[in-house]
C-alpha cells in the first residue's frame, strides 16, 4: 500500500469509527432527553397542589395541551354557588380550579382576568367565570376538566380518581 493510500484508508476507518461514535453518542443523548418509558406511556403529570398561589392562574401541561389551575382565594370559596363548587377540586382545605385551558367554543385559549377573577375568550366574546363555568355564549358548556386523582396534596393528572368519576357521571364534564 502507498503512503497516501494507506493515509486515505486509515482516514475513512477513523471516520467510521468517528461516525458510530458521534451516532452512539447522539443516541445516549436522545435516551436522557425521553421521559422514562412508564412516564410517556401512561401520560400522567403530577402536580404539587400546596405552590399554588391565591388567584393566580398558572397554565400547566398535560399530554400537550395547556391546563389551568387556580387557587381560589378565602372570598372566592365563601362566594361559591353549588354549582362552581361542583366544578372545583377539594385538597385539603383549599379549592381550585384545573381545566382544559381550551374554549368549548373553537378551542382558543382564553384569559384570566384576576380582578374581575373571570376568563375571557378573546376569538368571539365567550366567558367563563372562576370555576370555568360558561357565563356569556358562543362557548357551548364550561371549561372541560381533565381526568384526574387526589394524592394527599398531589394531583394527579391522566387517572381517573373517585371525585372525577362523580364529576363525570353527574354531567359537570365530557
Ligand atoms: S373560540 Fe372561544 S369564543 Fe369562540
Amino acid at each position: 500500500m502507498k503512503n497516501s493510500s494507506r493515509r486515505g484508508f486509515m482516514g475513512k476507518a477513523f471516520g467510521a469509527v468517528a461516525g458510530v461514535g458521534a451516532v452512539a453518542s447522539l443516541y445516549a443523548m436522545k435516551k436522557s432527553w425521553d421521559p422514562l418509558p412508564s412516564v410517556k406511556a401512561a401520560g400522567f403529570t403530577t402536580l404539587d397542589m400546596s405552590a399554588y398561589k391565591d388567584n393566580e392562574l398558572v397554565t400547566e401541561k398535560w399530554r400537550g395541551k395547556p391546563i389551568f389551575v387556580l387557587k381560589y382565594t378565602p372570598e372566592m370559596i365563601a362566594s361559591m354557588t353549588e354549582k362552581q363548587k361542583g366544578r372545583s377540586i377539594k385538597i385539603g382545605d383549599s379549592y381550585y380550579l384545573v381545566n382544559l385551558g381550551l374554549c368549548t367554543h373553537l378551542g382558543c385559549i382564553p384569559g384570566y382576568n384576576p380582578d374581575e377573577k373571570s376568563f375571557l375568550c378573546a376569538c368571539h366574546g365567550g366567558q367563563y367565570d372562576f370555576s370555568g363555568d360558561v357565563t356569556k355564549a358562543p362557548p357551548p358548556r364550561g371549561l372541560d376538566i381533565p381526568p384526574f386523582k387526589i394524592d394527599g396534596m398531589k394531583l394527579v393528572l391522566g387517572e381517573e380518581g373517585p371525585e372525577y368519576k362523580k364529576m363525570k357521571e353527574s354531567g359537570v364534564t365530557l
